[in-house]
């Protein structure tokens, strides 16, 4: 398998000049400029290892690669004890033969309609406490297991805070569990691979309101001996929205407990989508019509996320002690999820365009990498 990858790879490499496939036509990259203060990654297509076009900008610019789908609890145990692990498998010997690191994500995710529903049931009854744990301990066991030290980090628990009053977000796990559902999650990774790096991942949890949950959740873990080496800042941002006072508030607030902060799936969408869920959804209709960009994105708005790019790498830099990787999710705009959610429209939200070639915003976040420290 190993050696097939290599020759695969050379052949691309090969025929990079004959205009083969989506290229990177620059020999910068950001794995060097980010070199020495935090690794760079990206989350990507789980068919990757059958994509060679995606191989050579994949290689050359980052080290570290997430799958975008498969080892979700869904894809993995549909049924229960039917483990599908056809494509994370070709997915972690593909990143070995080409010496990229593998994050996995996640083995739970906190949010019933992303769960199998069978965890939450026993016959006709609601499963309770001791059956949902001993479930997710075996499918933890099963796939943090079969990855030992070939998957180095691991989102453990994914999306858990509540993004209204309460605690924790209203779910099976919460229900029969409470918080427990997530120091057990810890413990169960933390046993299955004791050399693994454990991650709690969320989004707009760097806000204040979701950080103050962030930080208890936090302090707690700590408490209860759980194995937290990170939080994951999910980073799905929207130009001229980028919160930098609230993540710099975050970042600061993480040094000082002594946690580590992975920006884990960023970009910066440039249609704002929060008027989507405004207003109980009343502008639906009219948003599903808008795709502004269709025919490209106009160059004052690409320079306007190259420059939020490059503040958000500023600060990165800034706080390099404390981050520990920073991730995109996904390769180039052509591939970006935000081309579908949350309506259908042409989207540009990072570094690499449709053709793999670098963006204004590419320039920024290497400049950022490579200025003098603030
Ligand atoms: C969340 C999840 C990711 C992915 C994105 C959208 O951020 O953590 O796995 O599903 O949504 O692609």
């Amino acid at each position: 398998m190993r050696a097939q990858f290599q020759l695969l790879l050379l052949f691309v490499v090969l025929n990079l000049n004959s205009g083969f496939g989506a290229v990177t036509t620059t020999n910068r990259t950001l794995r060097a400029a980010a070199g020495g203060m935090f690794i760079i990654g990206v989350g990507i297509n789980d068919r990757i290892p059958e994509r060679p076009n995606d191989w050579p900008l994949l290689i050359s610019q980052f080290s570290a690669m997430t799958p975008e789908n498969s080892l979700k609890p869904d894809p993995v145990q549909v049924t229960e004890g039917k483990f599908n692990l056809t494509r994370p498998d070709a997915f972690v010997d593909f990143a070995a033969s080409n010496h990229l690191l593998v994050i996995g994500h996640c083995l739970v995710w906190a949010k019933d309609d992303r769960t199998p529903p069978w965890f939450f049931r026993d016959g006709t009854n609601v499963a309770r406490r001791d059956l949902l744990l001993a479930r997710m301990k075996t499918h933890i066991d099963t796939v943090a297991g079969r990855y030992r030290r070939r998957i180095a980090r691991w989102d453990v628990v994914n999306e858990a805070l509540d993004d209204g009053t309460n605690y924790l977000r209203p779910s099976g796990w919460s229900a029969a569990c409470g918080e427990d559902f997530i120091v057990k999650a810890f413990e169960f990774a933390h046993a299955a691979d004791p050399k693994a790096l454990l991650v709690y991942n969320d989004y707009n949890n760097e806000l204040p309101g979701k950080r103050a949950k962030q930080i208890r959740l936090v302090r707690s873990l700590r408490e209860k001996q759980a194995p937290l080496y990170a939080i994951g800042l999910q980073g799905h941002y929207e130009i001229d929205r980028v919160p930098l006072k609230d993540i710099e508030d975050t970042l600061a607030a993480m040094r000082e407990l002594g946690i580590k902060v992975v920006v884990s799936e960023l970009d910066i969408d440039v249609i704002p989508r929060g008027r989507w869920w405004a207003d109980g959804g009343k502008y639906h209709d009219e948003l599903s019509k808008l795709d502004p960009y269709h025919d490209g994105c106009p160059p004052e708005v690409l320079q306007r996320q190259a420059e939020q790019y490059g503040q958000l790498f500023r600060l990165f830099r800034k706080y390099s002690d404390v981050i520990a990787r920073v991730s995109f999710w996904d390769l180039h705009d052509g591939q970006s999820w935000l081309n579908t959610f949350p309506w259908t429209r042409v989207n540009h939200p990072l570094l690499f365009d449709r053709e793999g070639k670098p963006k204004p915003a590419f320039d920024a976040v290497i400049t950022a990498l490579q200025a003098p420290p603030p």
